[in-house]
């Protein structure tokens, strides 16, 4: 079964059937004769590669990235820009992004600049990527571990969102896509969250079992539906789709350190989950989150990813990337909060002390 979701600038289509939904596009009577060029990095060319090619025409060229954030760059935009053009990409080709976030991210970025922005098509083949980052045309890249700096908005023809690439996905890949679904439910779904916590509550433990699974991927649509509501009204981010960012102001100060000093750096997923708690923290200080619910969802979060205290060392250093980041302005800490679950709101100039207190409450409750 299909179902269309209208995230407002394209469609997102989640399925059982992704090659149905790729037979159509292709042969739809307005597709042309277009070439095909499929970006995957070396996991997705491994691991789903071989699902998707024998739906594509026999011609389609192939252009491969090493996987990570720490190829999240503009050289392998370069790289990928030179073989496109080798391989005689033209304005009527079509790139399917065949991959997670850091994929679909770059492969959009490059193909949105590309002899001044050719279409291209998402697959999503990571949880993360299903319910956040294919979806409202986020594109770009990494600047010197300073997240996602470079890029620009630019929508994708369509999303295909199957379950079946999630088989092979790793564990820890799981729960960065869950951070995700978290975020959603605490934005936008207060049914979402009322699921992820029983279910957490009676899976404590780090392999993520088969039933707890399938309820993540029974929830993948309801996810991608929030997030699809909230683009839909505001593709540019100039007011609610800011709320998406719930967690990020912290977490991606978090990742950008972590990138830039850590031998094994933090997954996007643990870093959004402490920013959750600091973040939530912040909204029982200055937007009247109820406490109790902090307590809650700060344990659920902690027990369902196994979380690294932040070292006081690194407080301040944290502090000056979360000014640098897009989000802030002239110096300016802005962060989205939470008056309950399912109402965030914006706050502006918060302060650093505050900050500080929120990553000592987050140290406070990891054990
Ligand atoms: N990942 C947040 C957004 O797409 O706005």
């Amino acid at each position: 079964m299909n179902t269309i979701i209208n995230a407002g600038r394209h469609d997102i289509v989640v399925t059982n059937d992704f090659g149905s939904i790729i037979n159509d596009m292709l042969h739809h009577k307005d597709a042309g004769n277009r070439s095909i060029f499929v970006i995957a990095d070396e996991h997705t060319q491994l691991h789903c590669l071989p699902l998707l090619s024998g739906f594509l025409p026999a011609t389609f060229h192939l252009i491969v990235i090493k996987p990570g954030e720490i190829n999240k760059n503009l050289q392998t935009c370069q790289a990928v820009w030179e073989q496109l053009l080798e391989k005689g990409a033209d304005r009527n080709a079509l790139v399917i992004n065949l991959g997670g976030g850091m994929v679909t991210d770059l492969g959009g970025f490059v193909a949105a600049t590309y002899k001044r922005g050719i279409h291209f098509v998402n697959i999503p083949t990571s949880l993360l990527g299903m319910v956040d980052a294919s979806c409202g045309g986020k594109t770009g890249v990494d600047l010197n571990h300073y997240k996602n700096m470079i890029g620009l908005f630019s929508f994708p023809e369509k999303v295909i969102v199957d379950p079946v690439f999630l088989k092979t996905l790793p564990d820890n890949e799981w729960k960065n896509g869950v951070a995700e679904i978290i975020k959603h439910g605490l934005i936008a779904d207060t049914q979402i969250l009322e699921v992820l916590k029983n279910e957490i509550k009676n899976n404590r433990s780090d392999n993520l079992t088969i039933s707890l699974k399938e309820i993540i991927v029974d929830m993948i649509e309801k996810a991608i539906q929030v997030k699809a509501a909230i683009v839909e009204k505001d593709p540019f981010e100039k007011n609610e789709r800011m709320f998406l960012n719930l967690g990020h102001t912290v977490g991606h100060a978090l990742e950008t350190l972590s990138l830039s000093q850590d031998e094994i750096a933090l997954s996007h997923g643990e870093a959004i989950a402490t920013g959750m708690i600091c973040e939530l923290h912040l909204s029982m200080k200055l937007s009247g989150f109820p406490h109790d619910d902090l307590s809650t969802i700060s344990s659920i979060i902690s027990d369902f990813f196994p979380l690294r205290k932040i070292r006081d060392a690194a407080f301040q250093e944290l502090i000056h990337i979360i000014k640098a980041d897009k989000k802030s302005s002239d110096g300016a800490i802005n962060c989205v909060l939470l008056r309950k679950v399912g109402e965030p709101v914006i706050f502006k100039n918060i302060s650093a002390d505050l900050l500080l207190e929120s990553f000592h409450f987050y140290n406070s409750v990891q054990k």
